[in-house]
């Protein structure tokens, strides 16, 4: 069995060299993003292993199976990157891993929260620079706030179980209706009531057609005026342009992001030496009540690991005649 990892980087090479797999399985790590260039690396390997900025569109797909390769393998939970008609009309199957630590990404969310709110960024730069003043970095309790989250499933009902612990009153949206929430502290609302109310609004659903740009700039009007927005979701879940005006008019108070509509020619790679050529991600930068960290939610040791064996187990499934975490056109 041959393996082709795209994407991977050296804490990805520690993870899957340390999960079991059986023995004479090949793992060949490629640094270089999936793309219909870079496509022809997987030529003579069965699988092909993606993360989420690898191209996986209807060309890329077609390259990669006129190559051999007759697996996709997610390694990661979200699948928006991939057309999934195709994948089916060639005959590739799809697997991903739906859960590997919902704490990691939770966790991840609350830590841009606390950051934001303390200002912890300025902070610690004022304190390196000899600056130990406190002038501008006034927080406020989080006990007693309202916490909105949006997508209920298992990232959000982890956030919300932290938030709950602060004592905030927290309301989920969710097109589905929820069970278990009084254990969480929380209750289910309407979007609208989620928006209205909330003094901390945190997106954890999907990216699907239905929920592209779910933050636009009606939605951002109709939040309490200074509300702190974190998205450790998927980038399109908001329009940028729209964050940039409400960020400048005071309607948006905070806003922490983990993920960003334009990353994948930018996030996890080192672009320091050059000018950023982003204009929307430059002026995000330049706000002081802006934080943005480069798709870390999931970068946690417990998380790594449990994505490399899932995704081995995956494959190990698939050899077998199986077809284990399966994602499917239209799931
Ligand atoms: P999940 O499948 O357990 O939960 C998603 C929930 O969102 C479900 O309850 C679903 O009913 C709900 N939902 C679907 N469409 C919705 C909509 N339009 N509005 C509101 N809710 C909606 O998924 P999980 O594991 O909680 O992950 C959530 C998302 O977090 C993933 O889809 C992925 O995009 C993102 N993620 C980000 C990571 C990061 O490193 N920043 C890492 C892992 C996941």
């Amino acid at each position: 069995m041959r393996i082709c990892l795209f994407s991977s980087k050296r804490y990805d090479r520690d993870s899957f060299s340390a999960a079991e797999r059986p023995a004479g399985w090949e793992l060949h790590f490629q640094e270089a993003r999936l793309t219909l260039d870079s496509a022809v690396l997987a030529a003579g390997h069965e699988v092909v292993c993606a993360f989420i900025n690898d191209d996986l569109s209807a060309p890329v797909l077609e390259r990669l199976a006129a190559g051999g390769t007759r697996l996709i393998a997610l390694r990661s939970a979200g699948y928006n990157h991939v057309d999934l008609t195709a994948a089916q009309r060639l005959g590739l199957p799809v697997v991903r891993v739906p859960a590997y630590s919902p704490h990691a990404v939770a966790e991840h969310a609350v830590a841009l929260v606390m950051t934001l709110n303390r200002r912890i960024h300025r902070a610690v730069n004022r304190t390196r620079d000899g600056d130990f003043s406190l002038h501008g970095l006034t927080g406020f309790d989080l006990h007693g706030k309202t916490v909105g989250v949006i997508g209920g499933g298992k990232i959000g009902q982890v956030f919300a179980r932290i938030m709950h612990g602060f004592g905030c009153q927290v309301l989920i949206y969710d097109p589905f209706p929820l069970e278990g929430l009084t254990a969480l502290g929380a209750r289910q609302a309407n979007l609208d009531q989620v928006i209205a109310q909330s003094d901390i609004l945190s997106l954890h659903c999907p990216l699907t057609d239905s929920s592209y740009h779910l933050i636009d700039a009606e939605r951002l009007g109709q939040m309490k005026r200074g509300a702190m927005l974190i998205n450790t979701g998927r980038g399109a879940l908001v329009d940028t342009p729209a964050l940039i005006d409400a960020l400048k008019n005071g309607q948006l108070g905070y806003l922490g992001l983990d993920v960003y509509e334009e990353e994948s020619e930018l996030f996890f790679e080192d672009h320091s030496d050059l000018p950023l050529q982003d204009d929307t991600l430059a002026r995000l930068l330049s706000f002081p009540n802006v934080i943005v960290t480069a798709h870390q939610a999931f970068l946690t040791h417990e998380a790594l690991g449990a994505i490399a064996q899932t995704t081995l187990d995956n494959v190990a499934a698939w050899a077998a005649g199986r077809l284990s975490n399966e994602v499917k056109s239209g799931t």
